[in-house]
């Protein structure tokens, strides 16, 4: 196999660091031939903390993976999170160029330029330009408008930005290792190709992945992205709050979410007890109850602080396709059940989808934003070699364009 067929996604959490190798099967279904993770080192929150550190961890993730596939990796997906990511809405207008008023491929790409010229903060830089419907002469609701007939062209988009300094950071980790970066993209976006199907985003769906440091959430609908989030709260404040409130050492803390967590304290006894001996050097016990509520409390928390951005735009209750539970703090039992009840809505967890597979650990929750960035991989892969029409639905398509020509002639 020659390493430049097949698609490599990094996924670099706070927590742990993950990569994914696969190559494109048949139809759409992906032969992931290489998984690997490593504790994270050097990355806070997505923020790089210790270039040298980062650069480290990567390496060695990427070094476990080569030694499983038997190639060396030279190019990735690189996702990126944290918490200096936001996403803004924006607006871009434009006259067809043709004087017989039928919009081109170009139009479409100059509208959606358009609207990336919305006031970013100097010290930030645009990671995505997410169209998601054209209005063509007052027309609004249009999917895909190249071929129609009209004057005036607009765009409503989602523009999700970073802080340049960053984003530098970040990148300069990767390429220290020596790998080149097909594109960063947003890690809950790659995430959301992995697990969600095409009708659930048209009926509308809220991808949540709970990582160690951020919770990030990607509504979609419509088939397309509507919002995105990254808050500062993750399973790791649960960790936190475990090892404050029963005075335990973090790694008894994380021991005692990940060996005796469940998200709802309903159904446990109040003379149900650990003996922390077990699990540790520490001497006593601990009532197991209340190490729940603890867990049940700040994920309540979480779980308001997404409902709140549902809020936002108006789809708390109101999501036809429900949640879909990613990331490695999805693993807690009974957290399925514990979102059905506070987002009003069908949940699941998240599985990654049309992936073939001998490894064990493609279904795991907290490989899925690796593995999403190789679906990434795959799509925008296909349409470079199938010289496709942009259809909005790979939104990202047109936008990769426009990213590739800013790079060219913006300095
Ligand atoms: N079985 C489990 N039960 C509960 N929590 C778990 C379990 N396994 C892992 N976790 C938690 O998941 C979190 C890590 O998730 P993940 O690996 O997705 O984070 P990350 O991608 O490194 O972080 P981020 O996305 O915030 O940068 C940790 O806080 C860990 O305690
Ligand atoms: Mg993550």
């Amino acid at each position: 196999m020659s390493s430049s067929s097949s698609i490599v996604g990094l996924d670099i959490g706070s927590t742990a660091i993950r990569v994914a190798v696969a190559q494109g099967g048949a139809e759409d279904n992906l032969r992931v031939i290489g998984l690997a993770e490593v504790p994270s080192e050097g990355i806070h929150k997505g923020v790089v903390t210790s270039i040298d550190d980062a650069v480290s961890a990567i390496s060695s993730c990427l070094e476990k993976v080569e030694r499983m596939t038997g190639s060396p990796v030279e190019h990735a997906w690189v996702g990126i999170n944290g918490s200096h990511i936001q996403a803004q809405s924006s607006h871009g207008v434009i006259a067809v160029s043709k004087p017989n008023g039928e919009i081109s491929e170009d139009d479409v790409a100059r509208v959606v330029e358009a609207a990336q010229a919305v006031a970013t903060p100097p010290n930030y830089e645009i990671l995505h330009v997410l169209p998601r419907s054209f209005t063509v002469d007052g027309q609004a609701g249009i999917k895909d408008p190249v071929g129609m007939t009209g004057v005036r062209l607009e765009v409503e988009a989602q523009i999700i930005e970073g802080q340049t300094a960053q984003v530098k950071n970040f990148t300069k980790c990767v390429y220290r290792t020596g790998v080149d970066i097909d594109d960063l993209v947003l890690g809950i976006l790659a995430n959301t190709e992995a697990v969600a199907t095409k009708r659930q985003k048209e009926l509308g769906v809220a991808v949540i992945n709970i990582g160690g440091a951020t919770t990030s959430l990607l509504v979609c609908e419509e088939g397309d992205p509507l919002h995105a989030a990254i808050l500062p709260v993750g399973s790791g404040h649960i960790t936190n709050d475990i090892a404050i409130g029963l005075r335990t050492s973090i790694d008894v803390a994380e021991r005692l979410k990940i060996d005796y967590g469940q998200a709802s304290s309903s159904d446990v006894g109040k003379r149900e007890e650990i003996n922390l001996s077990e699990i540790s050097a520490e001497e006593g016990f601990i009532s197991r109850k209340n190490l729940v509520e603890i867990i049940e409390a700040r994920l309540e928390e979480i779980f308001s602080l997404v409902d709140k951005e549902l809020g936002k735009i108006d789809r708390s209750g109101k999501l036809p396709a429900g949640i879909i539970l990613t990331g490695g703090g999805a693993k807690l039992p009974g957290l399925v059940e514990a979102a059905k009840h506070q987002f009003r809505l069908p949940a699941s967890l998240g599985y990654p989808l049309d992936v073939a597979s001998p490894l064990e650990k493609v279904n795991d929750p907290a490989f899925s934003t690796a593995l999403g960035l190789v679906r990434w991989g795959l799509l925008r892969a296909e349409s470079v070699k199938g010289f496709s029409l942009p259809k909005l639905s790979s939104l990202a398509k047109v936008v990769d364009k426009i990213k590739g020509l800013s790079k060219i002639f913006i300095p």
